[in-house]
C-alpha cells in the first residue's frame, strides 16, 4: 500500500516537472521567438494598396514553434484634454474592440525640478513677447493670455513644491493572431478614445523598439516625441493597477469592481466613520451569499463572526466549516434568557476602562421585547400599552435585577456562594477545583410573570400578565415557553464563525427569537473583549423597524458599537421600511458601509434618493444587477461590486435548491 502510494506521488512529481519545463520552454520561446519581423507599409507594397494604408501597417509579426503567430501594434497617449481622471484609462482596460487585446504599459521619470522651472520660465518669456506682438482683442490674444495664466499658476505649484514635474510615456499595446483583426480593433479603440478626448501618436518605423521597451530589459524606454511631462497629480490618476476604486488596500478581496480589478474591502479601516454596515437586495439578489464570502475570507484574517440566522439560510455554511451552530428551536436545542445581562466597560472617556453591569441596556431590550410580545398577542382594537403600563413594566424588570442584588457594580454579578459551595464539594471529593466563579442565577420570563401577578389591585398588571402567560414554562407550549429559561452555557471563544438558528419556529416566535438571540449576542459577545474586532450579523433586519422600542434599541446599539470594535451588519430585503421610521434613519446614518444588490422596483426610489444614486446607478441596481453584483459604498467612495467565490467555496455557500443549481461562472 505505502509503495504504490508512493509510486503515485513520483508520478505526480514527474508530471508537475514536465509540465514546468513545458512553460519554460513557452515562456523562452516568448523572449526569444523563432521569428520577430517589424512590418512597414512599404514592405507590402506588393500586396496592399499603399493609399489605403493606415499606421496600423506598421507592426510586429512575432512567430513562435508552440504558439500561434501574433501581431503587435504600439502607440502612445499624446495629449489628454484638459484635466486628467481616474477612470480615464477605463476603456482600454475594458478594451471591448473586437478580436484582440490591449495592453498598457507607462513609464514614469521625475524630472529635475530646477530644470522644469528654467523651462517654464522660457516659456513664459516667449508667451509674454507673443502678447506684446498681438492685437490686445483678437482671440488669439485670449488663447495666449490663458495659457500664460496656466503655464504660470504651474511654475508656482512646481516652486511650492506642490506637484513634481514627470516625465511619462504611456504606452497602449493591441494584438491580435491575425492582421486583419488587430487592424480594425485598433481602429475601433482609436475612434473610442477621441470620443474622450484622446490624442494617440504612432511610433511609425520603430514598431521593434516600442514593443521591447515593454519587457523590462531596456535601459532608456522613452521615446523623446512619445513623452508628456505631467504633474503629480496627473500621474496619481494613471495608476489603475491599485485596489479598484475604494481606497482600501488592506482587509479582505470581496470581489471585483466593473474592471475585473480585485476589490478590497477593509471593514476596520481607520478612517472609517464606523464599522457598521447594512446590505440590501431583493430575494435571491445574492445577499446571504455575498455575507457568507464576507464571513468567510475574514475568518481567514482573524475576524470573528456571530450570526442570528432567521431562515436557517447560513447553517450548511457555518457546519460545513466545521463551526457550531446552535439551533434555538431545536426541543432539545441551546436556550438563551432574554434577561441575561454582563458586565462591560464604559463607554464614557472619563471612565476608561471602568467595568460596570449595564443593567439600563438589559432593561431596553427586554422591555422592548415585551412589548413586541404584547403587541403580537393583544386583542384587536385593544391598547394595552399605556404610558402607565410601560412605566410599570420597566419598573417591575428593574425590581427583578434588585430582589437578586444585581446592580451596576461588577462584583454583583457573581455567585460567590456557588463558588465557595463548588470548591468546597470539590474539595472533599478530591477533584480539581474550578476556580471560576459562576453568575448569579438571571431573573427569568415566569419571574416577570410571577411579579406581575402580585400587584394584585393592580388591573393592568393582571392584563399584561395574561398576554404573556403564553411564553412562560407553565403557560402552553413547549415551543412559545424556550425564552423562559436559563441559559445554556456556549464555547464561543474558540470558533471563528458561530450561529444560532432560529428557521424552526413559527413566524410569530421567529420574529421575537430573532430580537432575542440579536439581543444576546450583543450583551455576550459584541460588548465584551473590546479590542478585538468582531462581526455581528442579523439577517431580516427590517422586522426590528417593526415597533419603535425594537428599532431604537438596535439603533442604540448601531450608535455604540464603534467603542467595542465591533461591526453589526444587518441584512435586509425592504429598504423602504428602514426610511420609514427614524430610528432606520439613524442605523443608515451609523452604517458607514453600504452594499446594494439587485433592488425591488418599490424599493428603487427610496434607495436612490437617501443615496443620491444617480439614475444610472439606480436602474443598474433595478435591471442590470445580476446575483451578487451591486453597488458598495464606505462613507463617500463607491465602487461596483461582483461577488465572486472560488469554486470551493461556491460549494459552501450554494443555497438555492439542489435541482436549480446552476454551474458556477466563475469556476471554469
Ligand atoms: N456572487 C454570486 N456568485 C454566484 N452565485 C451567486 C452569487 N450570489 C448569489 N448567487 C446564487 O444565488 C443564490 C441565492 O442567493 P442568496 O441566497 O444569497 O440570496 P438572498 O439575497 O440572500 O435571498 P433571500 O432574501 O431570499 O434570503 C445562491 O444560492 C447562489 O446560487
Ligand atoms: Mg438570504
Amino acid at each position: 500500500m505505502f509503495k504504490r502510494k508512493h509510486k503515485k506521488h513520483k508520478k505526480k512529481v514527474a508530471q508537475v516537472v514536465e509540465q514546468e519545463a513545458k512553460d519554460f520552454e513557452e515562456a523562452l520561446e516568448l523572449l526569444v521567438p523563432s521569428t520577430l519581423i517589424e512590418t512597414l507599409p512599404r514592405d507590402q507594397i506588393d500586396t496592399l494598396d499603399q493609399s489605403k494604408a493606415t499606421f496600423n501597417n506598421y507592426y510586429v509579426e512575432v512567430g513562435t514553434q508552440s504558439r500561434h503567430r501574433r501581431y503587435f501594434t504600439s502607440q502612445y497617449i499624446q495629449k489628454f484634454g484638459k484635466y486628467s481622471n481616474a477612470t480615464m484609462l477605463d476603456p482600454f482596460l475594458i478594451g471591448e474592440f473586437g478580436k484582440g487585446d490591449t495592453d498598457i504599459c507607462i513609464h514614469l521619470k521625475k524630472l529635475d525640478d530646477r530644470a522644469t522651472l528654467d523651462k517654464l520660465n522660457r516659456k513664459i518669456r516667449g508667451q509674454e513677447s507673443d502678447l506684446m506682438m498681438n492685437d490686445a482683442d483678437s482671440g488669439r490674444t485670449m488663447d495666449v493670455t490663458e495659457a500664460l495664466r496656466d503655464t504660470m499658476s504651474k511654475r508656482e505649484r512646481i516652486r511650492q513644491k506642490i506637484e513634481s514635474n514627470i516625465e511619462v510615456s504611456i504606452q497602449v499595446l493591441t494584438s491580435s493572431n491575425d492582421i486583419d483583426d488587430l487592424n480594425r480593433y485598433t481602429n475601433t479603440m482609436n475612434r473610442n478614445v477621441l470620443n474622450n478626448d484622446m490624442m494617440m501618436g504612432t511610433p511609425d518605423g520603430r514598431q521593434l523598439k516600442a514593443l521591447k521597451n515593454m519587457l523590462p530589459f531596456t535601459a532608456n524606454p522613452f521615446i523623446k516625441e512619445h513623452c508628456m511631462a505631467l504633474e503629480t497629480t496627473n500621474v496619481a490618476d494613471l495608476f489603475l493597477f491599485g485596489n479598484g476604486t475604494l481606497s482600501h488596500n488592506g482587509g479582505i478581496v470581496l470581489g471585483d469592481d466593473h474592471l475585473g480589478r480585485p476589490l478590497y474591502f477593509d471593514n476596520f479601516h481607520k478612517d472609517m466613520e464606523n464599522y457598521n454596515m447594512i446590505i440590501f437586495g431583493r430575494s435571491g439578489a445574492g445577499k446571504t451569499f455575498t455575507t457568507e464570502v464576507l464571513t468567510h475570507r475574514s475568518a481567514h484574517i482573524g475576524l470573528k463572526t456571530g450570526i442570528v440566522d432567521p431562515k436557517g439560510d447560513y447553517r450548511r455554511f457555518i457546519k460545513a466549516m466545521g463551526c457550531p451552530y446552535f439551533d434555538l428551536s431545536s426541543p432539545t436545542g441551546h436556550r438563551i434568557n432574554i434577561f441575561d445581562v454582563d458586565i462591560e466597560e464604559h463607554t464614557d472617556p472619563e471612565r476608561e476602562g471602568q467595568l460596570y453591569v449595564n443593567i439600563d441596556e438589559g432593561v431596553q431590550g427586554a422591555k422592548a421585547l415585551i412589548f413586541r410580545m404584547i403587541r403580537v398577542n393583544e386583542p384587536e382594537n385593544s391598547s394595552i400599552l399605556t404610558a402607565t403600563a410601560r412605566a410599570m413594566i420597566d419598573q417591575t424588570i428593574r425590581q427583578l435585577y434588585t430582589d437578586r442584588g444585581i446592580t451596576r457594580d461588577p462584583n454583583s454579578i457573581y455567585d460567590y456562594d456557588a463558588a465557595k459551595a463548588n470548591s468546597e464539594g470539590a474539595l472533599e471529593n478530591g477533584q480539581d477545583m474550578n476556580l471560576t466563579t459562576p453568575y448569579k442565577k438571571m431573573p427569568q420570563l415566569s419571574d416577570f410573570y410571577e411579579a406581575l401577578r402580585a400587584k394584585t389591585s393592580n388591573k393592568e398588571a393582571q392584563t399584561i400578565a395574561e398576554v404573556i402567560f403564553i411564553y412562560t414554562r407553565n403557560g402552553g407550549s413547549e415551543v412559545s415557553s424556550i425564552f423562559d429559561t436559563q441559559s445554556s452555557t456556549f464555547n464561543l471563544s474558540r470558533a471563528p464563525i458561530f450561529g444560532f438558528g432560529l428557521s424552526g419556529l413559527d413566524e410569530q416566535m421567529k420574529k421575537i427569537g430573532m430580537f432575542i438571540a440579536t439581543k444576546w449576542l450583543s450583551a455576550k459577545f459584541a460588548r465584551k473583549n473590546r479590542h478585538i474586532p468582531k462581526r455581528l450579523i442579523f439577517d431580516e433586519a427590517q422586522e426590528a423597524m417593526e415597533d419603535p422600542e425594537t428599532a431604537s434599541w438596535l439603533e442604540n446599539q448601531y450608535r455604540t458599537m464603534r467603542f467595542f470594535n465591533t461591526s453589526m451588519c444587518a441584512i435586509t430585503q425592504g429598504f423602504e421600511v428602514f426610511t420609514r421610521v427614524d430610528q432606520g434613519l439613524g442605523i443608515l446614518k451609523n452604517s458607514s458601509t453600504k452594499i446594494f444588490l439587485k433592488q425591488e422596483a418599490i424599493d428603487i426610489d427610496s434607495v436612490k434618493n437617501s443615496f443620491d444614486l444617480s439614475e444610472g446607478e439606480a436602474q443598474f441596481l433595478l435591471y442590470t444587477a445580476e446575483k451578487g453584483l451591486g453597488i458598495i459604498r464606505i462613507d463617500n467612495e463607491s465602487s461596483i461590486v461582483k461577488v465572486r467565490a472560488t469554486p470551493k467555496e461556491f460549494q459552501l455557500f450554494q443555497t438555492d435548491p439542489p435541482r436549480k443549481r446552476k454551474p458556477n461562472p466563475s469556476a471554469s
